[in-house]
């Protein structure tokens, strides 16, 4: 029977995978999940039986129709434990047989990628994950090391690698001095060389690399850390004093080590005629000036060596002329218009006095209210 559900699982497996959006991209992204290792594959198949035993580990007998093969274990048909009167059988679990039914109907289909691997899996080892689950609870070994490494000799113990699940390099306690990871860790596959951290170097990582410096060694332990950006070549220390020869950008300093050059202050390297230079450490940047600027000493329009034509220095900022003048013509039209607002008010109070007032106090108001309104903007 639980092959019957294994050759169902690879056949949705294959169905849901050819059918996936992915797809598109046929090549990679099948080369992507054949380059899951079989330790990997592996270790997702036991993942998913174990997601498998948590979620039938509480099953009721009830729960389990047999021969209701469709329905899943979790869906809401089961009988209403708590509010039925009928004796119920709640308490009491489903046997070791049902349940492996039950975790084979949906292994695999938690798996996110390599759906296809574990299914092919569990076809060609389904018995053996039978024989596990048929032995006595209490001495059942752990599924993983017994299936994945004991059994398939697919994985190797943690901190072993290769064919023979050798050590890796300073196994049990200082596997590549602590600062790296063995190749091919956990697996059948590697070499276990040592892929060491940044900053160190050597077969089990135990030297400094290029430009870091032993900030720490005992006869167990190594601490490597960068060398000051200011150091070419190396350092024997921390800080801008200890290096072997100074960077570009740095000049050497008898008292104080390696010190930044201000480029800014070097005519030729200075920058262009219309930017303004600002140093950094180990270099320098230029920046445009602001466009009322001829010439500047930092960014926006106060800080100009001149103004730029078309611009005036007033309170000393450089500003547009076309905007003063505009300004100007401005204030022009606005008074124009207040005169002859008042005309207008002269000549109808020469007809009709009520009239005018009432308009002369309007236009009085009106005049009020714009100066304020305008103050209120400058
Ligand atoms: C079924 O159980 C729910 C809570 O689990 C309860 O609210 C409901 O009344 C129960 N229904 C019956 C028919 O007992
Ligand atoms: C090896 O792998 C295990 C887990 O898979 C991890 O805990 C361990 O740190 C790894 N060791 C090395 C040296 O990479």
């Amino acid at each position: 029977m639980h092959s019957l559900w294994a050759l169902a699982i690879l056949l949705l497996a294959k169905v849901t995978s050819a059918g996936s959006p992915s797809q598109k991209s046929a090549p990679s992204s099948l080369g992507k999940s054949r380059s899951l290792g079989p330790c990997q594959s592996c270790r997702l198949l036991i993942s998913s039986f174990e997601n498998g035993l948590e979620r039938t580990a509480t099953l009721p007998i009830t729960s389990v129709p047999i021969g209701a093969d469709i329905i899943s274990p979790l869906s809401s048909s089961e009988p209403n434990a708590s509010g039925s009167n009928q004796p119920s059988p709640v308490k009491e679990h489903i046997s070791d047989d049902t349940r492996f039914e039950e975790i084979m109907k949906l292994l695999c289909s938690d798996v996110k990628g390599g759906k296809e691997q574990c299914a092919e899996l569990v076809v060609a080892h389904s018995n053996l994950l039978q024989e596990w689950m048929q032995l006595e609870t209490p001495w059942r070994p752990d599924l993983y090391t017994w299936f994945c490494i004991d059994k398939l000799h697919l994985c190797c113990p943690t901190n072993h690698f290769g064919p023979h699940c050798t050590p890796c390099a300073g196994y049990p306690n200082d596997i590549c001095s602590g600062h790296g990871k063995c190749k091919g860790n956990g697996t059948r596959k590697g070499n276990g060389a040592c892929l060491c951290d940044r900053g160190y170097v050597g077969s089990v990582c135990n030297s400094c690399a290029k430009l870091h410096y032993e900030a720490y060694r005992d006869k167990t332990k190594l601490i490597c850390s960068p060398c000051h950006k200011s150091c070419a070549g190396g350092c024997s220390g921390a800080g801008t004093k200890h290096c072997d020869a100074c960077n570009e950008g740095w000049e050497t300093d008898d008292e104080r080590g390696c010190l930044d050059i201000n480029e800014c202050l070097m005519l030729e390297k200075s920058c262009g005629k219309n930017d303004f230079c600002v140093n950094t450490e180990g270099s320098y940047s230029c920046f445009d000036c602001d466009r009322s600027c001829d010439g500047c000493y930092g960014d926006g329009p106060d800080m100009c060596d001149k103004c730029a034509t078309g611009y005036t220095l007033i309170d000393k900022l450089c500003i547009d002329n076309s905007a003063r003048f505009r300004d100007t013509k401005v204030d022009i039209a606005r008074y124009l218009t207040y005169f002859g607002l008042c005309v207008s008010t002269c000549i109808i109070f020469q007809k009709n006095m009520t009239i005018a007032s009432i308009i002369g106090i309007a236009v009085g108001m009106y005049i009020a209210l714009s100066e304020y309104l305008l103050s209120e903007e400058s």
